[in-house]
């Protein structure tokens, strides 16, 4: 423990260094002047805190009032020395911030039971605050493994409805990425960015629900299949409805509604401009972008080109001109990413 002893008076100064030092292998500093006292204390922690009361230039209470105005000095036992029985000074220092009195001459039992006491409050606090910073780095991991093991769920089921889909090559990470770069340039908040990153792979989930022979057709649906096929954003919709987190529920908003049109002329419930959720409006760009640039069974993957000509074609008809815009503006990721090529690379290093 480091104890900090102020007093004017050399050989009372002297005789409370020497009583202190008899309680063990404490690091004492003395000093005369309280002003060199407290130049000291500002670029040192001491844990406890013995001064006089009377004392030129600064008195003890005084002193008191200016060590609890730090921080580093908020909880410090302060002992206060005097030789006065003056009950309105001692109430003035207890409002200052003194914790104890010793009264002049000292009680050498007296004086050693006051600051063995003092050193272990002062012990129990700092145990109580690594107590407190070990708890709160605790809790910091244990929430950082439950939001790891969340996402990486979230990329296995992913990983899942693409392999139901016929593996199309990391389609949904991407979709992911780019909706989450709309979404950037949109002014999203950060947190809300990061929702729909990791909402955005699960568009298609209702696609579990679609017959493998409609899923896998080489050639064009017929009206009939098509009209089962429109069925995976209700049946999304309904694997993810009720949805206890913010994130599941705007999985759900994307998954009813990524093929809602601008102009209402989308799917499953014809919903136009806002009216369509901001979530669904961004992934429903994302997702038909990288249709166009991927291989598909009935056609040839798109130039990247081709396939950013064809969403701003789409520009206040099929999709939001806002997002549009935001689309444009993250244009040169988005390429970097169609160039990378590496499907889950950001999402599961598996
Ligand atoms: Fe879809």
């Amino acid at each position: 423990m480091r104890i900090l002893i102020v007093d004017d008076s050399r050989s009372s100064l002297a005789l409370l260094a020497a009583q202190v030092g008899e309680l063990g292998a404490h690091q004492i500093e003395s000093f005369l002047d309280p002003e060199d006292a407290l130049e000291r204390s500002a670029g040192e922690q001491f844990d406890l805190v013995i001064l006089d009361n009377v004392m030129p230039k600064m008195d003890g209470v005084e002193l008191t009032r200016r060590l609890r105005a730090t921080e580093r000095y908020r909880l410090i036992p302060i002992v206060m020395v005097t030789s006065d029985v003056d009950r309105a000074l001692r109430l003035e220092a207890i409002a200052a911030g003194a914790n104890d009195f010793l009264t002049k001459p000292f009680d050498a039992v007296e004086l050693q039971a006051r600051v063995r006491n003092l050193l272990a409050l002062r012990q129990s606090q700092i145990e109580l605050a690594d107590r407190a910073l070990w708890l709160m780095r605790e809790v910091k991991t244990a929430t950082r493994h439950v939001v790891e093991r969340e996402e990486e769920l979230i990329w296995r089921l992913a990983r899942a409805i693409e392999y139901r889909d016929g593996d199309t090559g990391g389609h949904v990470s991407r979709v992911a990425q780019i909706s989450r770069m709309i979404a950037q340039s949109l002014g999203l908040s950060a947190e809300r960015c990061h929702i729909i990153y990791l909402a955005a792979p699960l568009h298609d989930i209702g696609k579990i629900g679609i017959p493998d022979a409609i899923l896998g057709k080489p050639g064009k649906l017929s009206p009939e299949e098509m009209a089962t096929m429109r069925r995976h954003v209700t049946i999304g919709a309904r694997i993810l409805e009720r949805g206890s987190s913010e994130l599941i529920r705007s999985a759900e908003l994307i998954a009813q509604s990524h093929h809602e049109r601008w102009d209402g002329n989308g799917y499953p419930d014809r919903l136009s401009g806002e009216d369509i959720p901001i979530e669904a409006r961004i992934v429903a760009i994302a997702d038909v972008f990288d249709a166009l640039c991927s291989e598909r069974p009935y056609k040839a993957a798109w130039p990247i080109e081709k396939a950013y000509a064809e969403i701003l074609r789409g520009r206040g008809t099929q999709f939001d001109p806002a997002c549009v815009a935001a689309f444009e503006v993250c244009w040169a990721a988005i390429a970097a990413l169609m160039a990378d090529g590496r499907p889950y690379h950001l999402a599961l290093a598996v």
